[in-house]
């Protein structure tokens, strides 16, 4: 990937405008951090540029290396080379991670030449030494049962399975304990000498110490409040959010602005 431009992106959620004009640029091989306060549209935006059907593209493009992606589906954005890892990654029963792994390395390779099964196996060796999982964890079924940590090593390890282009990490770090950070961010760096751009969320400053990106950009109220450089984290992680309201008059907010549910509502609410 040379460049990722989000040029004043409008996204609504179940009819809910969630981003309200997101402008951003990731260059090749560039590591942008993104931070936010909670429910400021973070995820969000990672969900649209990945293609979810949920999210509703209202206004504004995505372009990857000068191509409009922005309608594009999702297996269509994948193959082009983005690679989205979950907050809270899905449990699949009746899946078992295995053939989930097959499948999705054979969509990203010529119909008529299926990854074989010594390289396969190579592959999940490799990578599940990478990031620490037991081998045996591929009999199982997709993330079910996982713990917390186990399943953000999962979604590293399918990183690596389909080497990306643009990878975007929502909350890769949280569920894992001191040393599984450190190990994911191994994994992380070298992903990134392989030349693969990343847009990483997080709260915190000490996934970022270990992957130190190159630029920072904050997510208030559905816009990206300030883009700069990687000291913003440092900031954040010491000050929070309080000095945008201060320097750049931007009202963080915290309520939804929509009527809030009263509870005597779901009360009288009759089930289907
Ligand atoms: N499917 C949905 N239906 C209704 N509202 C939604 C839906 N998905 C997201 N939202 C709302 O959109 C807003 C932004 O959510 P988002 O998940 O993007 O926030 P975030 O910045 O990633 O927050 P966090 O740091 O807590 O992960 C929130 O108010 C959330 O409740
Ligand atoms: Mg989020």
């Amino acid at each position: 990937m040379k460049e990722l431009i989000i040029k004043d992106l409008f996204v609504s959620v179940e009819g809910k405008m969630i981003l309200k004009g997101v402008n951003l640029k990731i260059e090749n091989n560039e590591m942008v951090a993104l931070l936010g306060p909670n429910g400021h549209g973070k995820s969000t935006l990672l969900n649209a540029i990945m293609g979810h059907p949920r999210y509703k593209i209202e206004q504004g493009q995505i372009l990857l290396d000068g191509e409009d992606i922005t309608s594009l589906d999702v297996d269509v954005r994948a193959k082009r080379g983005l690679f989205m890892a979950f907050q809270n990654p899905p449990e699949v029963s009746g899946v078992e991670t295995m053939d989930f792994y097959k499948e999705m390395i054979n969509s990203h390779r010529e119909q008529d030449n299926p990854v074989g099964l010594f390289q396969f196996y190579n592959m999940l060796k490799k990578g599940y030494k990478e990031v620490d999982l037991p081998e045996d964890m591929n009999t199982r079924h997709l993330n079910e049962g996982f713990s917390g940590g186990e399943k953000k090593r999962n979604e590293i390890m399918q990183m690596r399975l389909l080497n990306p282009s643009l990878c975007m990490l929502d909350e890769i770090d949280s569920g894992l304990d001191v040393d599984s950070i450190k190990t994911i961010s191994n994994v992380i760096n070298s992903q990134k000498e392989n030349g693969t751009s990343f847009l990483v969320i997080s709260h915190y400053a000490r996934l970022f110490e270990l992957i130190k990106p190159t630029r920072a950009a904050i997510m208030i109220n559905g816009k990206i409040a300030v883009d700069g450089d990687a000291s913003l984290i440092q900031r954040v992680d010491t000050e929070g959010y309080d000095w945008i309201r201060k320097e750049y008059g931007i009202e963080v907010k915290k309520e939804d602005d929509k009527k809030p549910v009263v509870l005597e509502t779901c009360a009288v609410k009759k089930v289907k």
